[in-house]
Formats: C-alpha cells, sequence, structure tokens
C-alpha cells in the first residue's frame, strides 16, 4: 500500500511512518512542523525525523505542507491505498487562546481531507486520530473516592463509547475534534467512506516533543530529570491511562489493512483508544515512580484545574478488541517510563541513572 499520513513527523506519526515501512508499504507524510510554531522550539518535531531511517528512506517521502494546502493535498490523496489523519492542533489549554486557528486546523482541515477523499479516491480507508476530550468534562459528573494515591470511579472500571458528548464543557479544542470527528462518521453514513474514529486517551513516547500544554507523562520526567518545577494542575490523584505510540500505530495498522462496517454494513465506526487499566497512573504515582526509577524528586507546585481536564479517565477499548481480537497492548507502564527516561538521559546528556526497571511489576505483584 502507499499510505498518507498527516501528522507524519509527530509522536503517533513517525511510530505510523515507522511500522508501514518495517511492513513493507509507502508512506507519504504530510507535516508542516505546526507543533513547533505552537508550543516553540522545545516542540520541534523535525528532530523526530533527523536520522537516516527517516531522511535516507525510499519509500518515504516527507512532504512539508499545511493539511490544508488543497492542490498539494489532492495530488497526494489521488495516489493512496490508505489515508491516516493525525495532524491536529492537539492542546486543550492552547485551543482556549487560539480558537479560530485550532478550528481551522483540527475542523476545517479534517474536512477538507474527507471532502478531497470523497471526490478523489473514495475506496480508501481513512483513520482519524480523534480524542478523548470530545467527551468535555462528563467523566468529571462520575463520583470518585480516593484510594491510595489515586482517584477511583465507584461506578465504573473504564469509560466505553457510551460516554454523553453533551451538556458539558469541552474547551475550543475538545469541540473541533468532535466537529471532525462527527465528519469523518457523516462522511461513512453519507458518503459511504471507510473511515473510523479513533478517540485517544494519552498517547505517549519518547518522540513526544513534549510542552506543558501538551504531552504528559514526558513533560513530567522531563521536568524531574531537569529539576524544573512542575505544577500540578487540580491534584495529584488525577489518573489517565497511557498506550506508546506503537501500540497506537498497530491499531490504526489493523484498520486500514481491513476497515470494518457495523452490521447494517456503514463504516464510520468509533473506538476508544488508551492503555486500559494495567497502564494507568496517577499525577502522584507518576511521581512516586520517577522517584522509584531514578532516585529524584520532582519539585512540584499544586495549582488551580485547567478547564474541562478529566480527574480521572481509563480507557475501555474492548470495543476495538471485538473488531481485531490480535490487537493487543504490547508496551506496558514499566516500559513506558523506562524508555523515556532513558530518552532524556541520552538526548539531554544528563547524569542520571535508571535504577529500577521493572517498578510496576513489583508494586503489583
Ligand atoms: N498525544 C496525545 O496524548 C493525544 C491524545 C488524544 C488524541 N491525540 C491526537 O493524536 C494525533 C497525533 O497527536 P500527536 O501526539 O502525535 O501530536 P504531535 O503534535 O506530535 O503531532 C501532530 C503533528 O501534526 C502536525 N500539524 C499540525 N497542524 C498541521 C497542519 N495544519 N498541516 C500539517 N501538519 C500539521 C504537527 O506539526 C505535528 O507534527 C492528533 O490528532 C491528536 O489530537 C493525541
Amino acid at each position: 500500500m502507499r499510505i498518507l499520513v498527516t501528522g507524519g513527523i509527530g509522536l503517533i506519526g513517525t511510530a505510523c511512518c515507522q511500522l508501514f515501512l518495517k511492513e513493507g508499504h509507502e508512506v507519504v507524510s504530510v507535516d508542516n512542523n505546526t507543533r513547533k510554531t505552537l508550543f516553540g522550539d522545545e516542540a520541534n518535531n523535525l528532530a523526530n525525523v533527523d536520522n537516516n531511517e527517516f531522511l535516507n528512506n525510499k519509500n518515504l517521502e516527507l512532504v512539508n505542507a499545511d493539511i490544508r494546502n488543497k492542490e498539494v493535498i489532492s495530488e497526494i490523496i489521488k495516489k493512496v491505498d490508505a489515508i491516516v489523519h493525525l495532524a491536529a492542533q492537539p492542546s486543550h489549554p492552547k485551543s482556549l487562546e487560539i480558537p479560530m486557528e485550532d478550528f481551522q486546523i483540527n475542523a476545517y482541515g479534517t474536512l477538507l481531507l474527507l471532502e478531497i477523499t470523497r471526490q478523489l479516491n473514495p475506496k480508501i480507508p481513512f483513520a482519524f486520530m480523534s480524542t478523548n476530550k470530545v467527551y468535555g468534562d462528563y467523566p468529571n459528573y462520575f463520583n470518585y473516592k480516593i484510594i491510595g494515591k489515586r482517584y477511583e470511579n465507584a461506578a465504573i472500571e473504564s469509560f466505553n463509547e457510551e460516554l454523553p458528548v453533551d451538556r458539558c464543557g469541552h474547551t475550543p479544542f475538545g469541540v473541533s475534534k468532535l466537529a471532525a470527528d462527527i465528519y469523518t462518521q457523516e462522511y461513512a453514513i453519507n458518503y459511504g467512506l471507510k473511515t473510523a474514529t479513533f478517540r485517544g486517551g494519552c498517547l505517549t513516547g519518547k518522540n513526544s516533543r513534549a510542552v506543558e500544554m501538551h504531552g504528559y507523562l514526558p513533560y513530567i520526567v522531563k521536568c524531574a530529570l531537569t529539576k524544573k518545577k512542575y505544577c500540578i494542575y487540580g491534584g495529584g490523584y488525577r489518573v489517565r491511562d497511557q498506550i506508546h505510540s506503537f501500540d497506537v500505530a498497530t491499531a490504526l495498522y489493523e484498520f486500514i489493512k481491513k476497515p470494518k462496517p457495523n452490521n447494517l454494513g456503514i463504516y464510520g465506526k468509533v473506538y476508544n483508544l488508551g492503555g486500559g487499566r494495567e497502564n494507568s497512573v496517577s499525577i502522584f504515582e507518576t511521581i512516586d515512580a520517577i522517584k522509584a526509577k531514578t532516585s529524584i524528586n520532582l519539585d512540584f507546585e499544586e495549582v488551580p484545574e485547567r478547564e474541562s481536564d478529566h480527574m480521572w479517565w481509563i480507557s475501555d477499548v474492548s470495543r476495538f478488541k471485538k473488531d481485531y481480537p490480535s490487537w493487543s497492548i504490547t508496551k506496558d507502564i514499566d516500559f513506558i517510563f523506562n524508555e523515556i527516561i532513558e530518552y532524556y538521559i541520552s538526548a539531554l546528556r544528563l547524569p542520571v541513572k535508571l535504577l529500577e526497571r521493572d517498578y510496576f511489576k513489583k508494586k503489583s505483584i
């Protein structure tokens, strides 16, 4: 296959490029490094592709273009066999500063890709990376108890796709992604496109060029390792399930290889995608894990919560697993922490050692 990956130099984009190339496909990445424009030098995604694997791969074309460039994108879409759409303004706090730009990239950009696909190449699979922020802060209306160093949801183990999306606050990001998410469904329902929407939880890995506004786990690790004060917004009992970028890429790959319609033959399925309970950690648990793994005490300050931040999120991925039973999470929470810690030690040449690789495994025994 020849596969278009939008946002191809980002965290998930590079994982997708690597996987698809390894599986013998050709890849066209479209990315104009908006991440650096939005968040500054620390967020420069070009660092992810500044290596032989990306620069000298004859099966990979790196196109520096905006997804809203209709001419460029049309030429590419005509000649591909699948689309994985990842390009986004990815931060909910950032979207409060730039609601118009956020809408333009996330909602309009996605609609444009769908429309070009409909006009020029309507039979190909189209995977869209959405977000659990489409559910707004609805998760916060559940009851939570503090158990140990985390909140626990008194009613349910994890959130499935039945969670409502209305009567709650979203931030402009949640709204622009929800618009894109529903357009992606709509283009399947009304025009027969083979789309699917993946509502991601906390996607992570060493290629996250993390900043305070985006990239929770790498950013907190980076703060600890570089002795920078970390702001905890709204308390440290907040829980997130972490999924490694590789496991996101394999899920998207399963879909584009074999798109599945619902039992009426209509595509446009929606899947929650996250690391699940096994890979869930609270902020306080994250701080303890960093301490155990590196002996570094994070310097932190507790400040009021950010708009529409989830108190607790654990994804129920059973719908996706039912459709794609051979897919599973392959990177556990120790692997995820170790990879990120080792990445920063090496990239920033820090005099720190990874002391404990199996902290979470030992804890759960
Ligand atoms: N990282 C997470 O925790 C998370 C959670 C849920 C959903 N998602 C979604 O997953 C997708 C990938 O996110 P990521 O973590 O890899 O983020 P990322 O910022 O690393 O990657 C996104 C890429 O899109 C590019 N981009 C943005 N606007 C563009 C435009 N107009 N034209 C061309 N390229 C553009 C950026 O330069 C960046 O390289 C996004 O759609 C994001 O909303 C991410």
